[in-house]
């Protein structure tokens, strides 16, 4: 194949003058992160040919692996879970990269502490006017979940397969959803884990029951195995494996890295998508088109997507949080200690939004940190915030000892995040709607939009729902 021809005379993802040729693939997928990379391995395999767009000069979307200065360590700040299903463990086998047992809560202790709002920040135990101060509690709400989560898993294992009429109570606030079940104990377990929603307690209960799935709470309740992570600690070799395969150029596949998509063409029988690559500008012509990237409307447009008038009213609808992570230096806290926020006058003690949801247990002086809003902030907004917990916290725990000086050493938004729309559209058939763009167009979607923000659960969506349409459209 020709792509392989020029990856090979190290064409693509260097500076070059010259107009890459016109080229023909199978398939173009747009985003090189979770989803359209599982995508382009797995039509590989197929014997297919794949075009990927990505516009960083990595893949990998959400996963960030840090790797310590001076040393040949790594540890993730991004993405660090996934689930023990087939689909994960023949993905990570057919990539050679190894998996081990990630020990949830191994290895660290966590305190609590108001990191948000003008108070002091001294860490602190949860009093016990907090129903999850008490395990047994928990252990029952718990239950609770497990109870909702398998009663709704018909409609949403993969995807949002809803029935119509949508059941009501999916579309309550999860704050009112968890108080008529009563498993408001369970919340905070869900606050911290799920991390992103926004406020969680007024996103309807739908999204939540989504993000926190099923196989989680199966996994706390000794169900299902326990979660997986990679064994050397850096989930970013999947993906430098998956780019070291797909560059190799079996069965016709490449990848531009550093590339943007300028315009998008579909006919009833073909796509063409124009891409600026470092290399100079390229047509790609397409049998089928893979949209992996979040589909707001911003977001499409900026593709020149020709939008159908359905795709621009869908895609128009969607809200989203905004989620970031960072490693920071200098901040004074104790290495394998974790800092969870709280806030023990609000509802189930989860703070507001916007703020951090916890830092801490990084090593060699280094934490990690999550931040969270329902709103836009800049990202100096953010570090701005976040120095200033920082500061509380070391002052009201004696920490840092006068060598307060936090420096962020990674940091990322992961925006737009969470993707919801409004109650009244879901009860109107939005998900319906939005299930019925597949193979329209000789387009497919896929990411956590159409799944929610979970890695594994996005390839085993992939895998049942999206790949053996789109396999059969190619024949
Ligand atoms: C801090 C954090 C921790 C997480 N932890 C976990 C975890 O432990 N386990 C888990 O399962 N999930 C976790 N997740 C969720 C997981 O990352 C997501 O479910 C998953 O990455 C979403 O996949 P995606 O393909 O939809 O999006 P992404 O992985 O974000 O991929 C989208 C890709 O498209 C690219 N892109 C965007 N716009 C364009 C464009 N115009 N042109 C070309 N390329 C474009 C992006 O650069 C990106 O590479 C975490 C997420 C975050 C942010
Ligand atoms: C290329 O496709 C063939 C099937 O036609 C498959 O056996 C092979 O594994 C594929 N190569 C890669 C690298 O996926
Ligand atoms: C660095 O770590 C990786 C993964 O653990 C290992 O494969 C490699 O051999 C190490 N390199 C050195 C120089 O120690
Ligand atoms: C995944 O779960 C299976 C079944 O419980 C178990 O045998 C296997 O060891 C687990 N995988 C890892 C890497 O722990
Ligand atoms: C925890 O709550 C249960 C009821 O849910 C109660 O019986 C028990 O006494 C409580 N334990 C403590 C230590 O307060
Ligand atoms: C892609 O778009 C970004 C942002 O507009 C721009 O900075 C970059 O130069 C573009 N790259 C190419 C190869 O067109
Ligand atoms: C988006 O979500 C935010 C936070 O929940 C909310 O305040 C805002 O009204 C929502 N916007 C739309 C258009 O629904
Ligand atoms: C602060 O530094 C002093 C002098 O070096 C030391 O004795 C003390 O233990 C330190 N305190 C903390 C909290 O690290
Ligand atoms: C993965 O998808 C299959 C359908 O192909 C489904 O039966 C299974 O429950 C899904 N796994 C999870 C963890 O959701």
């Amino acid at each position: 194949m020709i792509w392989k021809c020029l990856v090979s005379l190290g064409f693509l993802g260097h500076a070059y003058t010259s107009t890459l040729p016109t080229v023909t693939t199978d398939v173009v997928i747009i985003g090189g992160g979770s989803a359209g990379i599982y995508t382009a391995i797995q039509l590989q395999r197929q014997g297919k040919s794949v075009f990927v767009v990505e516009k960083e000069d990595v893949l990998g979307g959400h996963t960030n692996t840090f790797h310590v200065p001076g040393t040949n360590t790594t540890f993730d700040y991004g993405v660090v879970s996934f689930a023990n299903i087939s689909v994960v463990n023949e993905y990570f086998a057919d990539l050679g990269v190894a998996l081990r047992l990630f020990d949830v809560g191994v290895g660290g202790t966590t305190e609590y502490a108001k990191l948000n709002g003008g108070d002091a920040a001294a860490t602190t135990t949860v009093p016990s006017s907090v129903s999850w101060s008490n395990a047994t509690n928990v252990g029952l709400a718990l239950q609770g979940y497990l109870a909702q989560s398998t009663k709704y898993a018909p409609f949403l294992t993969n995807g949002f397969d809803l029935p119509d009429p949508v059941p009501e109570e999916l579309l309550l606030p999860w704050g009112a959803f968890a108080r008529k079940h009563s498993i408001e104990a369970f919340d905070y377990t869900v606050f911290s884990l799920a991390q992103g929603a926004g406020n969680m307690l007024a996103q309807p209960a739908l999204y939540v029951l989504k993000y926190f799935a099923l196989y989680d709470v199966q996994m706390l309740a000794g169900i299902k195995p326990g979660f997986l992570t990679t064994a050397a600690h850096n989930n970013h070799a999947l993906y430098d494996a998956a780019l070291a395969r797909l560059q190799a150029g079996a069965n016709g596949s490449a990848v531009a890295l550093s590339s943007n998509v300028t315009r998008i063409t579909r006919s009833a029988s073909s796509v063409s998508v124009s891409v600026s690559t470092p290399g100079g500008a390229s047509t790609v012509h397409a049998k089928e088109l893979v949209i992996a990237i979040p589909p707001t409307l911003p977001n499409l447009m900026s593709l020149g997507l020709d939008l159908t008038p359905t795709e621009r009213a869908l895609s128009a609808q969607f809200n989203n949080s905004y989620y970031w992570d960072m490693v920071i230096a200098g901040t004074g806290i104790p290495d394998n200690l974790f800092i969870s926020a709280v806030d023990f006058a609000a509802p189930d003690a989860i703070p507001a939004q916007p703020g951090l949801y916890g830092v801490g247990s990084g090593v060699d002086g280094l934490a990690l940190g999550y931040f969270g809003s329902a709103h836009y902030m800049s990202d100096a907004q953010v570090k701005a915030a976040t120095v200033a917990a920082l500061g509380r916290l070391a002052r009201a725990n004696g920490w840092g000892n006068g060598t307060f000086a936090p420096v962020f050493v990674a940091f990322h938004s992961h925006a737009p995040f969470l993707l919801t729309v409004d109650v009244e559209a879901v009860r109107t058939g939005f998900y319906r709607r939005l299930n019925a763009l597949q193979g329209v167009k000789r387009t497919w979607w896929t990411g956590a939009a159409w799944q929610t923000q979970d890695s594994s659960l996005i390839w085993n969506f992939t895998e049942a729902v999206v790949l053996p349409r789109l396999l059969e459209s190619l024949r």
